[in-house]
């Protein structure tokens, strides 16, 4: 029998699928699913490809209860068996002649010095625009989608949240301020609730073509 389907009317299919989901069963994930829905983050593009990021996986229910609180009692985050909380650094790493950026940078062809040459006027721009730390922070978007949709592949769902309080997921993840910037909080684990169809305008309110 053959599919009738193209691998890219099936990934559409899925992102129908996938929704915020606010309640989650008490079923836990495998360690092996939380770990490519992992993997989907860690692939995702990042400006640069340096990676300034950290994914912090919380399951440890007396953790999740803060993280709960900390993000005005959601229930999607009180009742998910697993919720990744993706932080982003500060603007203090960037810096082009710091070890971060020596860290990332020389693990692409060419040296390191051609790497830094390349990204430090990218660099200055960002910076006299004020705009490091939102650029980022934005990148964290990217991996939650592709994490919130590889999970959809398996039947877990998810739900993007910014709806938290930053200092206090800071002190849940017990991590430097100085550093990190909180990107998402995002739940994940078998919905309580049927998939919620979705509300989107039609492409033609949405697209202009040039
Ligand atoms: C950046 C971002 C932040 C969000 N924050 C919250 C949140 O704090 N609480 C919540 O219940 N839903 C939150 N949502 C979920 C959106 O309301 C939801 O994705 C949107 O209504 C579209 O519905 P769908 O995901 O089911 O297609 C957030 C979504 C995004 C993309």
């Amino acid at each position: 029998m053959h599919d009738r389907h193209s691998p890219m009317e099936t990934f559409l299919e899925l992102m129908h699928v996938r929704f915020a989901c606010k309640s989650f069963t008490s079923e836990p994930l495998g360690s092996a699913q939380i770990r490519m829905i992992l993997e989907a983050g860690r692939l995702s593009p990042t400006s640069f490809g340096l990676e300034g990021w950290r994914f912090h996986v919380v399951t440890d229910p007396a953790m999740r209860k803060d993280l709960a609180a900390a993000c005005f009692a959601q229930e999607s985050v009180a009742s998910a068996a697993v919720n990744i909380i993706i932080t982003a650094l500060r603007a203090e790493s960037y810096a082009p002649y710091g070890a971060f950026v020596a860290q990332r940078g020389i693990r692409f062809p060419g040296t390191l010095e051609a790497f830094i040459d390349d990204y430090v006027g990218y660099h200055q721009f960002l910076q006299e625009s004020g705009r490091i730390e939102c650029w980022s922070r934005s990148q964290c978007y990217i991996a939650a989608a592709n994490m919130m949709n590889a999970a959809a592949t398996e039947g877990i769902q998810s739900c993007a949240i910014e709806g938290f309080k930053e200092e206090e997921v800071i002190k849940v993840l017990g991590i430097d301020a100085h550093v990190w910037q909180v990107g998402l909080v995002i739940p994940f684990g078998l919905p309580a609730e049927p998939v919620r169809p979705k509300i989107r305008e039609p492409l033609e309110h949405l697209v202009e073509y040039h």
